[in-house]
């Protein structure tokens, strides 16, 4: 039988890049080379390229959608996104993808810039019935005024860029002499910024993946951070942050959990493995964000969820593509 061509998509332009190159190596290593050939494509700056084991750098043909590897014109089956934040997480190369006919391991191109625009994901969360915290939109070019965001939202409150990732850019603000810099600091990041009411509680991740059409949702994580909040130094210093797989909570409190968690993925119409953050308060979950494209290195908290749920990493990023292939629009 013929191996399944793969191309692995890593990089990105976003702050998370090196995120990216962790997970994609981790999916690498874990891939059975039994039945996947995988091709890592970098995507950087606006050139897509693959190199070669002598160090060529090889362009991705984007008109025809292969690699021109000698004399072997290279065709996919199928495409692993790798890719936290732009373009991966936020439908465009899904959008590239669709076009060019081949099936992926992510959400659709209509459910990933839905969640990744974390206002639109949490407005609709709220209709969905689940718990939000309040938010104020601030565009670009838009006047606003340090006292009425703070009337609305209160303090101390989170000021962040509306698509981002990594916590790049978010701020815990805790007087209204600093809500300018925290905005500036945002709109660094993106050209749309949250200014978010505070959720005190403790903060969980769930994932959840489809397996042979089944729906299976991970043990819930608790994050618990050194620092003021789950900044990008908690996230990828060692030492900074701890988390903890199955999460220290009830049984009762951990079901509820991974029901929302399901109800929601079934919701936005999720596809591939999505983890959904999430803050326990005095026994109510507030849904916090989704990550569609969540991190795959060695650390992350999905590849940890998968193994204390018992799977073997090789099945569960095998699963991924078996899936893709199985919804392939045909
Ligand atoms: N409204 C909030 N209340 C409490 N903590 C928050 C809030 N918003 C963000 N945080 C903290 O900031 C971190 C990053 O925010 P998040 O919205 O998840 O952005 P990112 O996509 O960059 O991960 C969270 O993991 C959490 O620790
Ligand atoms: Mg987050």
């Amino acid at each position: 039988m013929s191996k399944i061509k793969v191309v692995l998509f890593m990089g990105g332009d976003s702050g998370e890049y090196e995120v990216s190159i962790a997970s994609s190596s981790q999916i690498k290593n874990h891939l059975d080379p039994e039945r996947f050939e995988v091709y890592p494509v970098l995507i950087r700056g606006g050139k897509w390229y693959f190199t070669d084991e002598n160090g060529i750098q090889i362009p991705f043909d984007r008109n025809y959608h292969c690699l021109q590897i000698g004399n072997d014109n290279v065709r996919f089956d199928c495409a692993f996104i790798a890719i936290h934040g732009t373009p991966g997480e936020d439908g465009k190369l899904q959008g590239y993808l669709d076009i060019a006919g081949i099936p992926y391991t992510t959400c659709d191109v209509t459910t990933s810039a839905l969640t990744f625009n974390k206002y639109f994901c949490n407005d609709l969360a709220k209709q969905y019935g689940v718990k939000v915290a309040n938010t104020i939109i601030l565009r670009q070019g838009e006047t606003w005024n340090p006292d009425s965001l703070v009337k609305e939202v209160g303090l101390p409150c989170f000021i962040k860029p509306n698509k981002a990732g990594s916590s790049v850019g978010v701020s815990k603000v805790y007087d209204i002499a600093g809500i300018e810099a925290a905005i500036n600091k945002a709109f660094a990041e993106d050209d749309e910024v949250l200014v978010q009411q505070f959720i005190k509680g403790r903060e969980m991740a769930c994932g959840v993946f489809t397996m042979n059409g089944e729906v299976e949702v991970f043990p819930v994580t608790e994050v618990i951070s050194k620092n003021d909040f789950f900044d990008y130094q908690a996230k990828y210093t060692e030492g900074l942050a701890s988390e903890i797989t199955p999460a220290p909570i009830t049984k009762e409190q951990s079901t509820e959990c991974r029901q929302l968690t399901e109800y929601m993925y079934r919701k936005f119409n999720c596809k591939g493995v999505v983890r959904f953050d999430y803050f326990l308060t005095d026994n109510e979950w507030w849904f916090l964000e989704v990550n569609t494209v969540p991190g795959f290195s060695s650390e992350s908290i999905i590849p940890k969820q998968a193994k204390a749920a018992g799977f073997e990493l090789k099945d569960f990023f095998g699963s991924l593509i078996d899936e893709a292939l199985r919804n392939k629009k045909h």
